[in-house]
């Protein structure tokens, strides 16, 4: 299988796609370890295309990650604002300070794990991108690539380990970097999971699915359970002045630590049964938007007024500091409000 390695990553050498934490094959460089883990972290749960502008303005900002270790928790939730998964952001923090206090990024795998926020998948892909160690980097374009590549017709979850095994017969010594992301480039741009383009391929003559026509329906996944929907409510009182009623959200569970509109119904962690301060409500819509786990379908309550909350407090608020859901109902309440 050293042969399909090889061949990929002359492929790269080609074709590897530029993205702004990297460093090209044959590159004199060595990539940052701090642009390599914030973007891998930045990557866990988001699309390349999403994470760009938000790595820009993050290292524009906080260029090293001693500067990220001493922002502001609330300067960093506000910048994360849309990329979702606050858990995320809060470890991305407690990370940085723990890197500074070490003195460095941990330099393998092993190490790598010990950090906040750090799973397999990303210890192995810093180790691989950042350390060139030959660890085995497998997210969903891995699995695809892999399962394609030796016909694995076990679905999905159930496959996860033979696709991890397979996967790491497949990593070289040599370039375990350039490996690491040649292999997510291929599952990106060319073993795509409708209509993969086998034509161009570099590892069409080794794939085993190609052999016998079965890619395009690999990997096989055994059926999601349907997400339930949640319906709810969201209170969003405006004062004359122009400031919000918010309040900050518990550190953990959903949206963990972000600023938000008091709500009720749709995550246990609601404090509210009723309205959290008395004012003339109207329902003026509903907002929706999707979790990991549910759909949260809330409707939007809207109120001018100056009276004293039992929650929360006014607050001046951007709406490009909010996490999409509170975006959303902000962008639906604010219009409705001046309307008055
Ligand atoms: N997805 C996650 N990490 C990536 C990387 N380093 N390159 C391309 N896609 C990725």
């Amino acid at each position: 299988m050293q042969d399909a390695a090889a061949a990929l990553l002359a492929w790269y050498d080609q074709h590897a796609r530029q993205m702004p934490w990297r460093i090209p094959p044959h590159s004199p460089q060595r990539p940052d370890p701090y642009r390599i883990w914030l973007s891998e972290v930045m990557l866990q749960q988001t699309t390349v295309a999403a994470v760009r502008s938000y790595f820009d303005r993050f290292t524009t900002r906080w260029p090293t990650v001693s500067a990220l270790a001493q922002a502001q928790d609330a300067a960093v939730m506000a910048e994360w604002a849309g990329l979702g998964y606050y858990a995320r952001a809060r470890n991305l923090l407690k990370c940085a300070r723990m890197v500074q206090a070490l003195g460095g990024f941990p330099t393998t795998y092993a190490g790598l794990l010990g950090l906040p926020g750090i799973g397999p998948y990303t210890a192995a892909a810093i180790a691989a991108i950042a350390f060139n160690e030959p660890a085995t980097v497998v997210d969903g374009n891995v699995e695809r690539v892999i399962a394609r590549l030796f016909n694995v017709s076990t679905p999905l979850p159930k496959a996860k380990p033979e696709l991890a095994a397979l996967a790491k017969t497949l990593t070289p010594q040599h370039r375990p970097g350039d490996y690491a992301q040649a292999v997510m480039d291929l599952g990106a741009t060319l073993c795509t999971p409708r209509n993969p383009a086998c034509g161009l391929c570099p590892l069409r003559r080794f794939c085993a699915a190609h052999a016998v026509g079965t890619q395009a329906d690999l990997p096989r996944r055994s059926p999601k359970p349907e997400k339930p929907t949640r319906l709810g409510l969201l209170w969003l009182a405006r004062h004359p002045d122009g400031r919000w009623l918010v309040e900050q959200r518990p550190e953990t569970g959903l949206l963990g630590g972000t600023i938000g509109f008091p709500g009720n119904g749709w995550d246990s962690k609601s404090p509210h049964q009723t309205a959290p301060i008395t004012a003339n409500w109207q329902d003026i819509g509903q907002v929706h938007h999707t979790f990991t786990h549910f759909h949260a379908a809330l409707t939007v309550l809207v109120a001018t007024t100056s009276a004293q909350p039992d929650h929360g407090m006014f607050q001046p608020v951007n709406p490009d500091d909010l996490p999409s859901l509170m975006r959303k109902a902000h962008n639906l309440a604010a219009p409705a409000l001046l309307q008055r």
